[in-house]
C-alpha cells in the first residue's frame, strides 16, 4: 500500500482512541499512537508512566513493540496524538528508523486537522551499526 493511498484520518482516529488509555499520572501528558503496517493492520499504543520516571514507555514505542511482537516489520505510517501536535522524541524516531526510514508521520491534537511529515526530515541520519543493523 502506498502512503498516498493510506487513510491517514483513520489512523489519527485510532491514535486518538488509544490516547484515552494512556497512563500518565505523573506528567499528565497523555499520548496516543497508531502504526499502519504494510499489510494494512493497525497497532496502537499509549504512554505508560512509572513512579520510577525513567521506566516510562512512550506511546510510539508501545505501538511499535506491539506491531513487531505480532510479526510485522514493514510499516507505512505512524500517527501521534497529544494535547497538541507533537513531534516524537529522539528515542522514538531512532526506534522507528530501525524498521526503515520511509515512515510517514502524522501529528495531531485531540481534534482538528493533522500535519504530515516524513521521518527522514526529522532524523536524516539515524544511528546504525557499522556492519548494518540486524
Ligand atoms: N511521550 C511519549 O509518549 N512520546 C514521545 O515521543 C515523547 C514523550 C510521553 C512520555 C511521558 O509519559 C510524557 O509523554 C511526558 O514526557
Amino acid at each position: 500500500m502506498k502512503a498516498a493511498a493510506v487513510d491517514l484520518a483513520a489512523l489519527v482516529k485510532a491514535a486518538r482512541e488509544a490516547r484515552e488509555r494512556a497512563y500518565a499520572p505523573y506528567s499528565g501528558f497523555t499520548v496516543g499512537a497508531a502504526i499502519l503496517a504494510c499489510d494494512g493492520t493497525v497497532f496502537t499504543g499509549a504512554n505508560v508512566e512509572n513512579a520510577s520516571y525513567g521506566l516510562t514507555l512512550c506511546a510510539e514505542r508501545v505501538a511499535l513493540a506491539c506491531a513487531v511482537a505480532a510479526g510485522r516489520r514493514k510499516f507505512e505510517a505512524l500517527a501521534v496524538v497529544a494535547a497538541s501536535a507533537t513531534v516524537p522524541c529522539g528515542a522514538c524516531l531512532q526506534s522507528l528508523a530501525e524498521f526503515g526510514t520511509s515512515w510517514v508521520l502524522v501529528l495531531a491534537g485531540p481534534e482538528g486537522p493533522f500535519h504530515r511529515l516524513d521521518l527522514q526530515a526529522l532524523l536524516p541520519q539515524p544511528f546504525a551499526l557499522r556492519g548494518g543493523n540486524g
